[in-house]
Formats: structure tokens, C-alpha cells, sequence
């Protein structure tokens, strides 16, 4: 099975932090949200080859997942950001067009707990996918009693125009790849977009036009981490799943949290939903579900539902924030 996932995109709902950093590489949890994605696929052994379509800041993200996986990766590089559609085409060089290859798409900014073995050994193109309450944000998908997908439908205008109320969530597998990538370039040629970019869920019409058969998979652990609170939450969702312990002397820790190592905590209260990476300094503070990343340093604070950037400084603050690194406050 080959893998694709994109990760290309500039992340501007995330920012300051994806000024610095490409968004896949935040942490989330104590790792890097790409680092879950990665491991997951290793270690359940469900590829043959994983390909990273980059773009914005290509160079970390390679210099990250060549250092932490002992991995062979294939990256393509996505010259113009023009899309999700766009992205995945780039990996059209990767595949055999004779074979016609199966392909698994994983958004690199969003984590599943689902076992990815159950979904690739689907018969017919799966796609992921769960109820929501606003499904105008989202692409969706009209199925039938059969359990086939009829429609896709990218961010429908309004939810009395949505064919349903389920969100495609990230993850797809594509039994015939080399008519998604020709439904993608006929999208292209057409110059047929939505909301200007050349979207997977548009070609991926095209293909229920041209036969190809999708079901729906249920996914209800989706992650997503493309803003704020949506990392907050995702961060909260892995403590749980993680059950790490601590003791700090003089401080409290109200689980589930993350510490790090040389981490230096005095008269504190950490947690509930507390994740504080390696090397910070934090003092007479309180930290409230919140991620702190790498050696920053908090004194006589009250942080709750904050990121706070690596190499940061917070002296007597009682705020949310969303801190790019090296701030000060
Ligand atoms: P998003 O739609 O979240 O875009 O992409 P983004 O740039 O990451 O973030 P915002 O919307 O500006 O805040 C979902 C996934 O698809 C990739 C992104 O890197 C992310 O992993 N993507 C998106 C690409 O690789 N190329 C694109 O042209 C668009």
C-alpha cells in the first residue's frame, strides 16, 4: 500500500506558531503531530511507501522525520499551494500507472484512532467519515441504502443544501489510483474549483461518474489539529490515552499531563490537560489545559486553554494565549 500525505500547506489558521514551524511539526502531547500519523503506519506495518507532499518549510519536516524514523520516506514537492486535489497529484510520479495501485490519503494535520488495517482491507475506495453538527465546513457525502457514496460535495453553502451531515474527516483509501489521478487533472484542465483551490472531494465526483464504487468508513476518533482549540482538544484526547505519572515536588499535578525532561517546576499546579515540553522553567504558575513548548519559562502565571511557543517567556500574566516562539510577555 502506498501512503500519501500532504503537508504542504501553510497552516495560517494556526498562527503565530506556523510562522516559525510548519503546523505537522507542533506539538501536540509531547510529539509532533506528524510523529502519531508516522508511527502508527510503521509500526502496524501498513505500507510499502510513505509519500510526503511538502511544501512550506519542506526542509524541517524532512530533517524531522529522517532524524526520529529509521524509514526510507519519498517527498514530492508541491510547487504552488493550489489545493488538497493539487497535492495529491504531485504523487502521480510515485505510482505505476500499469498496476493501478491502491493509495491510503492521510491528512497530515489530522490523527485517527481508528485501526487503519481495518480500513485498507476494504474491497471498494473507503472514506472516512463522521456526523457533525455543521457540516458547511466540511466536504460531505450522500450515500445510499446500499451503503454506496452517490455525491460528494465540498463545504456545502448551507446546511439546508447539504446532502448529509457527514463530514469527510482525512483519511481515504483509493482502490484505483490512477483514475483518481486523472479525475484530478480533468479538474484541473476544467478548471473546476471550490472556494479557489483544486479539491480532492470535487475529483473524487468526477470518479463516481466515471463507475468507481465508494463506501463510507466511520471514524470517530478524528483528531483534527488545524486550530487552536481543535489542538487543545486533540492534545487532551492523548493525555487521556497516554495515563503518564509524575512527581514534582512541591507542585501539584492534576492528571492527564505531559512533562518532559529537564523540566523545572516550583510551587505549581500542572493539569488537568497539560502539556509542558523538555527544558521549562515554570514557577508560582498555574497550567491549565494548555501545550508549552520547548524551554520556555513561566513565572507568577495563570495559563489555561493556551499554546505557548517554544523559547517563550511569561512573566505575571493571567490570559489566554497564543504565543509564537521566542515571545514575550
Ligand atoms: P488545510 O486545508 O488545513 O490547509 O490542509 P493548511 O494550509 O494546512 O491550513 P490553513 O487552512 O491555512 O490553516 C489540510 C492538509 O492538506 C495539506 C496541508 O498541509 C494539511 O496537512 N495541503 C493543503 C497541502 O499539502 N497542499 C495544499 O495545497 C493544501
Amino acid at each position: 500500500m502506498k501512503v500519501i500525505i500532504p503537508v504542504a500547506g501553510v497552516g495560517t489558521r494556526l498562527r503565530p506558531h506556523t510562522l516559525t514551524q510548519p503546523k505537522v511539526l507542533l506539538n501536540v502531547a509531547g510529539h509532533p503531530m506528524i510523529y502519531y500519523i508516522v508511527d502508527e503506519l510503521i509500526k502496524k506495518k501498513i505500507a510499502d511507501s510513505i509519500i510526503f507532499i511538502t511544501g512550506y518549510k519542506a526542509e524541517d519536516i524532512e530533517k524531522y522525520l529522517n532524524k526520529t524514523f529509521k524509514y526510507k520516506f519519498d517527498y514530492v514537492e508541491q510547487k504552488e499551494m493550489l489545493g488538497l486535489g493539487h497535492a495529491v497529484l504531485c504523487a502521480k510520479e510515485k505510482f505505476d500507472p500499469i498496476k493501478n495501485e491502491d493509495a491510503l490519503i492521510i491528512l497530515g494535520d489530522t490523527l485517527f484512532d481508528v485501526d487503519l488495517k481495518d480500513i485498507v482491507k476494504s474491497k471498494y475506495s473507503a472514506i472516512g467519515v463522521k456526523k457533525v453538527d455543521d457540516p458547511k465546513r466540511f466536504g460531505v457525502v450522500e450515500t445510499n441504502k446500499k451503503g454506496f457514496i452517490t455525491r460528494f460535495v465540498e463545504k456545502p453553502a448551507s446546511p439546508d443544501v447539504s446532502p448529509s451531515n457527514e463530514a469527510i474527516v482525512g483519511i481515504y483509501l483509493i482502490k484505483n489510483s490512477t483514475l483518481l489521478f486523472n479525475s484530478i487533472e480533468h479538474i484541473i484542465k476544467n478548471k473546476i474549483t471550490t472556494k479557489g483551490e483544486y479539491q480532492i472531494t470535487d475529483a473524487m465526483e468526477v470518479m463516481i461518474h466515471q463507475n468507481e464504487k465508494f463506501v463510507t468508513y466511520q471514524v470517530d476518533g478524528w483528531l483534527d489539529c488545524g486550530k487552536h482549540e481543535t489542538m487543545l482538544e486533540t492534545n487532551q484526547y492523548l493525555l487521556n490515552k497516554k495515563k503518564n505519572k509524575y512527581s514534582f515536588k512541591g507542585s501539584k499535578i492534576n492528571y492527564p499531563v505531559f512533562i518532559g525532561k529537564d523540566v523545572t517546576l516550583e510551587n505549581c499546579i500542572i493539569g488537568p490537560n497539560a502539556t509542558i515540553n523538555d527544558g521549562c522553567f515554570i514557577k508560582n504558575s498555574i497550567i491549565e489545559n494548555s501545550i508549552v513548548d520547548v524551554n520556555s519559562h513561566i513565572e507568577n502565571s495563570i495559563i489555561k486553554d493556551s499554546l505557548i511557543g517554544k523559547h517563550s517567556k511569561v512573566i505575571q500574566k493571567q490570559n489566554v494565549l497564543s504565543l509564537g516562539e521566542h515571545s514575550e510577555v
